[in-house]
């Protein structure tokens, strides 16, 4: 073959001849049509459910989002109820779906939309793309799904089924590699097939061409696939050294105010779980008893002096690059009245359910609060 007369041009790397890739792309389609996944998102034609399933799908599983794209289209069904309500309610129906970030610049992008776009989504992945929240993938997905615009992705799954169908061993996050992948994912979308060329990319590494012990012998491409020909399947891509994550201690107090309210108060919009509520608290130091870390967190954090009582749980937890173990104690005001820079409130055990909180607060409330019955001693502990 001489170069750039029927290869993909612009590339880094050689592609597939066109006939191959055509010959793979309909492989891949004719799958799809038999092995499609039922999911809500795809029997809606309209651009703004599958604008927030696509970004409920970010790093979530399928399964995992059902319930939350269900409740979240039920109370928003449109990019005007969305930019309208309160941000408390939007998180609130995010609760325990995690990355919290998305809500919030979902919310934004709402609003964004209403102010500068009539409330239409554009069509286009580069005008897409400017809105907060939507990435390269994810405007190449709701082009292609919403659209039919003829876009490629490259998602985890798109990336694992590239890499493995082309053999890349290079590392994937190499923005050379990563170039070479989208015009690999570009090169598979035969003339108005980009919808259906997005969802079986994302099907197929959902379901056969899976991270570990991938199906290749019920993989429809697997007589065109390169990694499984060299036995690299599960090889590509390459794994990276599982790392410890870093474990932190946090410190809870649980604060009643004699009325059967307690003290809870709003994190940041930025950062780490920004916008949820917590109780007051914070990070234990090195070499810091958890008493100790409560007393110092409430003082300098809330102006409130407290005593220190009975332990009512310790909740572990796990982020993408840490992990904490929550430890919540019952404390009894001894001074001073909430001091602090955050929105902060005394709350009825009804109003707890109202508010967003991260997962770890939300266990501890329903430890206090069990959802039957009424609020019960905490459990001896030590
Ligand atoms: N992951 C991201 N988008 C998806 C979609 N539309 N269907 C299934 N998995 C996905």
């Amino acid at each position: 073959m001489t170069p750039g007369e029927d290869s993909v041009a612009g590339t880094s790397r050689n592609l597939p001849d066109r006939r191959r890739l055509r010959a793979i792309s309909r492989r891949l389609l004719a799958w799809f049509e038999r092995s499609a996944r039922k999911m809500d998102w795809r029997d809606t034609d309209d651009p703004y459910r599958i604008w927030v399933s696509e970004i409920m799908l970010q790093q979530t599983r399928v399964d995992a989002v059902t319930p939350y794209y269900r409740r979240f289209v039920s109370a928003f069904p449109s990019v005007r109820a969305l930019a309208e309500a309160p941000l408390d309610q939007v998180m609130k129906l995010w609760e325990g779906l995690g990355y919290y970030s998305r809500a919030r610049n979902l919310h934004l992008a709402a609003k964004v939309l209403l102010r500068e776009h009539g409330c239409r989504l554009p069509q286009e992945p580069h005008r897409l793309a400017t809105l907060p929240g939507i990435g390269r993938s994810t405007a190449g997905a709701v082009a292609a799904i919403a659209f039919r615009k003829d876009s490629p992705i490259l998602d985890a799954n798109a990336k694992r089924v590239l890499a493995r169908l082309f053999a890349v061993q290079e590392s994937l996050t190499r923005p050379s590699v990563e170039q070479t992948l989208w015009e690999m994912s570009r090169g598979l979308i035969l003339p108005g097939k980009g919808r259906e060329t997005a969802l079986a990319l994302m099907d197929l590494g959902a379901t056969v061409c899976t991270p570990r012990r991938p199906a290749c012998p019920a993989c429809p491409l697997h007589a065109h696939c390169e990694g499984y020909r060299e036995g690299r399947q599960e090889t590509i891509p390459a794994r990276r050294p599982k790392k410890v994550l870093p474990h932190h201690d946090m410190v809870a107090a649980w604060i009643a105010d004699g009325k059967g309210r307690v003290l809870v108060g709003r994190r940041p919009d930025r950062g780490l779980l920004g916008g949820l509520w917590e109780l007051p608290g914070g990070r234990r130091r090195p070499k810091e008893a958890r008493g100790e870390a409560l007393r110092r967190e409430v003082r300098e954090g809330w102006g409130l002096g407290i005593e220190v009582g009975d332990r009512i749980a310790s909740i572990p937890h796990g982020f993408s690059h840490f992990r904490i173990t929550l430890h919540a104690y019952r404390c009894r005001r001894t001074g001073g009245r909430p001091q602090t820079d955050r929105e902060w409130r005394w709350v009825h055990s009804e109003g707890l359910a109202d508010l967003a909180f991260p997962r770890a607060y939300r266990r501890l409330i329903e430890t206090v609060f069990p959802k039957e019955g009424k609020e019960k001693p905490p459990p001896r502990l030590r």
